[in-house]
Formats: C-alpha cells, sequence, structure tokens
C-alpha cells in the first residue's frame, strides 16, 4: 500500500501504517462510490418523473424480491468485508509484540513526558531507535489528554487513574510530530511534541549520555537546555510577554506580588519552591496551574534552572546599562 502521504495524513513512517491507510482507502472510495450512486439515482428519477403538466400512470408493480435481495445483500457483504478487515488491523495494534521496548507516557496540562526502562526521562521528546516495537504505558496526573503521532497512525486517549497502552514500530530515522488531539485546556495548543527515531546504534549512545545531567556545561548553559526540553519554555516566555506563567526575563531579585496581596522576593528558594511546589505561592494575575516538578527534575537540574533565571536578569541588567 502507497503510503507517502495524502490530503489526509502525512506519509506513513509504522509497520502499521500501510494497513491502515489500505482500510481508509477502501472506505473512504467505497463511500465516494456508493455516494455517486445514491446521488445519481436520485438525480435520474428527479428528472426521468419530473412533472410533464398531464397525469400520467406509474406502474403498479409493489414488490420485486430480486431487487430486494439485491440491496440486502451488497451492504451486508460490504459490511461485513470493513468488520472483518478492521478487526484484523485493529488486533494487530492491541496486541503489544512480547519483546517491545517499554516507555511510560505522562500527560499533563500541558506536557507530555517519558520514562524509560534505563532511568532516563526526557519532556516533549520520546527517544526511540528505528526497527523496533515500543510499548508506550500511558496515563494522566490531570485531565484525558490524547496521544496522536500522525506519521504512525497510533492515536490512543491518555486517562486520568488508569493506564492505557498502544504500540508502534517506526520504520526510518527522523523527528515525527506528536501531537495532544483531546482538549485539555488553554494550553491545548501548545502540548506539542516530537518523536525522535534514531537507530539502534543512536539510541544505545543516548541511553548511555542521557544520564549523565549536563556534564561539560556550565550550570546556566544546563539550565538553559532544560528550559526547553523540560518545557518550561511553554509557559515562560524570555522576553517579557506573558504567557500562561509570568515570564522570565528580568525576574531574578525583584518582588514579586502573589495572589492573595502578599509579596516575595524572587531568589533561589522561591524559584526551588516554584518548581517543586508550585501553588504554594502563585504570582498575582495567573492561575495555579503549573505543574509540580517533583521527580521529574534531579536536584542539580533545579539548580541548573535557577542559574540560568538568574543569568537572564543579569543579561537584562547589562542591556539596561548600555
Ligand atoms: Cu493535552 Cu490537549
Amino acid at each position: 500500500m502507497d503510503t507517502t502521504g495524502n490530503i489526509f495524513l502525512p506519509s506513513g513512517q509504522s509497520t502499521i501504517a500501510g494497513e491502515v491507510d489500505a482500510l481508509f482507502s477502501f472506505l473512504f472510495w467505497a463511500s465516494m462510490i456508493l455516494f455517486a450512486i445514491v446521488m445519481g439515482g436520485v438525480g435520474y428519477f428527479i428528472w426521468r418523473y419530473r412533472h410533464r403538466g398531464r397525469e400520467t400512470v406509474t406502474s403498479g408493480r409493489a414488490h420485486s424480491t430480486a431487487l430486494e435481495f439485491t440491496w440486502t445483500a451488497i451492504p451486508i457483504i460490504m459490511v461485513l468485508i470493513v468488520f472483518f478487515w478492521g478487526f484484523n488491523v485493529y488486533m494487530k495494534m492491541q496486541v503489544v509484540p512480547k519483546d517491545a521496548l517499554e516507555i511510560k507516557v505522562t500527560g499533563q496540562k500541558w506536557f507530555w513526558s517519558f520514562d524509560y526502562p534505563h532511568g532516563a526521562a526526557t519532556v516533549n521528546e520520546l527517544v526511540i531507535p528505528a526497527g523496533k516495537s515500543v510499548k508506550l504505558l500511558m496515563s494522566s496526573k490531570d485531565v484525558i489528554h490524547s496521544f496522536f503521532v500522525p506519521s504512525f497512525r497510533i492515536k490512543m486517549d491518555v486517562v486520568p487513574n488508569r493506564y492505557s497502552v498502544t504500540w508502534f514500530e517506526a520504520m526510518n530515522p527522523g523527528n515525527y510530530d506528536l501531537l495532544c488531539t483531546e482538549f485539555c485546556g488553554k494550553g491545548h495548543s501548545e502540548m506539542i511534541g516530537l518523536v525522535k527515531v534514531v537507530s539502534e546504534r543512536e539510541y544505545n549512545e543516548w541511553v548511555e549520555t542521557s544520564a549523565s545531567l549536563g556534564e561539560g556545561l556550565s550550570l546556566a548553559e544546563y539550565g538553559a537546555q532544560l528550559y526547553k526540553s523540560k518545557a518550561c519554555i511553554t509557559c515562560h516566555s524570555l522576553d517579557g510577554t506573558a504567557l500562561v506563567g509570568p515570564s522570565f526575563k528580568d525576574d531574578f531579585g525583584t518582588m514579586r506580588v502573589l495572589t492573595g496581596g502578599q509579596s516575595v522576593r524572587i531568589d533561589e528558594n522561591y524559584i526551588r519552591e516554584s518548581i517543586l511546589n508550585p501553588q504554594a505561592k502563585v504570582a498575582a494575575g495567573y492561575d495555579p496551574v503549573m505543574p509540580t516538578y517533583q521527580g521529574i527534575l534531579k536536584d542539580r537540574q533545579i539548580d541548573a534552572l535557577v542559574e540560568y533565571i538568574k543569568s537572564l536578569a543579569k543579561n537584562g541588567a547589562a542591556d539596561e546599562a548600555e
């Protein structure tokens, strides 16, 4: 089956994509042909039996066994074809191969996080090897999200308080869009990620280095990386624009007014507390929607983010001095 993509979907990049597309094409074209036959028939009869200014007596025929048999048998055959074909593809998508690499997926407002068997964790970027089955064990921390990778033709709801499972095998290295396709609040359209498919060798290298926690980088440089990779960027701008949360620009060292009227100085401890327990001190004018990063960020990563936010304020002061 041709999976080079069409008006509906991008090119198919998983082992199941061709079968999904074949079934989809069958349904689409069968519907189009039936539509043409029914509408053509309606049009023909409208024209054939139009009012011509005089009463004409039509045939008194009330019954045709042959005709009734035909219009009963053809739809039944088509429905059975669709059922068995669809059930076959559905089972293939449900039954996870035994040797699949299992990755834990967590959806929450408004990002995806991934936990790998070797202990690494990523945010909004799922790294997987090409040519290997990957099982996703998914749950949500808050509302219903939906994990959708158009190129792989997989879509599965991610629900709080229970696990849902899906699997796929990506065929070629590359970057593929990951979308949340269940409306989950005002950050829904920002809940986008990437599936990064790499060769098995690159994946193994990544596994070895991903636990290094930013070795060889300064804390602020590592923090700048984490700002993007851990999805802080979704809600906190660097240019002063207020998004879902306050901007990080010229933030550090200033006083912040909180909901409730008190104010607090933005220092290392305030940032740390806001990362681990975001609801403790919410900035005035913002909703208390930030998720906790408890268990997602390691201490060194929190240190790095603190350093990074600090460095933004210093740069801001330097700009003003010029
Ligand atoms: Cu998560 Cu929409």
